[in-house]
């Protein structure tokens, strides 16, 4: 049998070093700023039935990539939600409707943030309508029905829901809490980068005396990686090279990278990793991540679904882990660049190496991710 290093299917399709590095902890932390983040704890670890998520060392891929550690931040049970998202959208929906309870909140999502939004919306008892695209998989659409949600259909893909989320929005005068901004709308993206980093809060008092020397971040519209390195700049003493991994169909944070400006990209066809299938870097996260993220990386779907199944069997770690298709770039893009001697050198990965990864989801589409799992 093939191991883990041998065998091609383990891959990255593109790596990008970022000419414009320049980690500044202040400009980080000017745009989204560390009383916000603090409020964010406060407020999210008094909600009930809050603990931190397990952060997992993966000790058999440690062995076999030959690092010091791989730590694996597992947010398959935040919330019984499934997925990191549970920190965001409801702690934006709180924050924003501050106990109006006439109010009707509204958004436009993959799955995850409107799974977020509508639990949050059930929380304090406000009506929820959510605009998904005819790409998301009706398992999810039920889950948001079942906390009580209004879930309207839109034909097309995720922009044109967005749309049309924003015009019905107008019309019927709803609060739109989406993740992503637009030119006057940040306020509430900020707040669910805020709740999500609750995350790096954890994870600093996790490591307890180890230091990260790289992260691997998924992006999406990037706020899930941009909130974790403003968690890195009002936690970590250190900074860990910081790399942004995307599906190649859909790697808009690469793209801006590279010219140095947010470019938007054209999706010839959507990723299995629904959630990270974006076409644009979202404003408040490339303030971010234009000039904090030292290298970039895309993967293809081709491994998927082994990694779920070596995930589920046992095969990183002692423990089983349920991680679904937006759990698997972080390991498949440190595999790739493991076996690639150049770019291992370049970014100093070795022995000496702690990586941290996220497992940004569970089976929070069990259909799809059963089908991973037997494919
Ligand atoms: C489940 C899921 N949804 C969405 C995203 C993308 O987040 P963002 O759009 O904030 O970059 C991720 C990131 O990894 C994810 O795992």
């Amino acid at each position: 049998m093939k191991t883990i290093n041998q065998d091609n299917i383990w891959s990255i399709s593109s790596f990008l070093e970022n000419k414009k590095y320049n980690f500044s902890k202040e400009s980080i932390l000017h745009v989204l700023p560390a009383k916000d983040i603090d409020e964010a704890y406060k407020t999210i670890s008094k909600w009930n039935n809050y603990s931190p998520t397990p952060l997992i060392h993966l000790n058999k891929l440690t062995e076999k990539l030959k690092f010091n550690k791989i730590f694996y931040k597992d947010e398959s049970n935040r919330f019984n939600l499934k997925s990191f998202k549970a920190l965001g959208g409801a702690y934006a929906v709180e924050k924003v409707t501050k106990g109006n309870k006439d109010m009707v909140v509204s958004t436009a999502t993959a799955g995850n943030h409107g799974r977020s939004v509508a639990w949050g919306s059930k929380k304090l008892g406000l009506k929820c309508k959510i605009f998904i695209s005819e790409y998301v998989s009706e398992f999810r659409a039920k889950v948001m029905r079942s906390f009580g949600a209004d879930v309207i259909r839109v034909k097309g893909n995720y922009d044109n829901s967005l749309k049309e989320c924003i015009k019905q929005s107008k019309q019927n005068n709803w609060q739109i809490v989406q993740d992503v901004a637009w030119h006057d709308y940040k306020l509430v993206p900020k707040l669910t980068m805020a709740g999500y980093s609750v995350m790096m809060k954890e994870i600093s008092e996790q490591i307890k005396d180890e230091k990260i020397s790289h992260v691997i971040l998924q992006a999406g519209v990037g706020g899930m990686a941009a909130a974790m390195v403003a968690g890195i700049a009002r936690y970590l003493d250190n900074v860990p090279k910081i790399i942004v991994v995307e599906p190649e169909s859909a790697a808009c944070v690469l793209e801006s990278i590279k010219t140095g400006k947010i470019e938007k990209i054209s999706i010839k066809k959507e990723s299995l990793m629904g959630g990270m299938s974006c076409d644009e870097v979202s404003l408040v996260p490339w303030e971010i991540l234009k000039n904090s993220t030292s290298h970039c990386v895309t993967v293809s779907d081709n491994c998927i679904s082994k990694t779920v199944k070596s995930l589920a069997n046992c095969e990183f770690s002692d423990e089983k882990i349920v991680g679904g298709e937006c759990s698997t770039p972080g390991i498949i893009s440190l595999v790739g660049m493991s076996k690639d001697t150049k770019i291992k050198k370049k970014i100093n990965l070795n022995e000496n190496s702690n990586v941290l990864l996220f497992g940004c989801e569970g089976d929070a589409d069990e259909e799809l991710y059963q089908k991973l799992l037997t494919a």
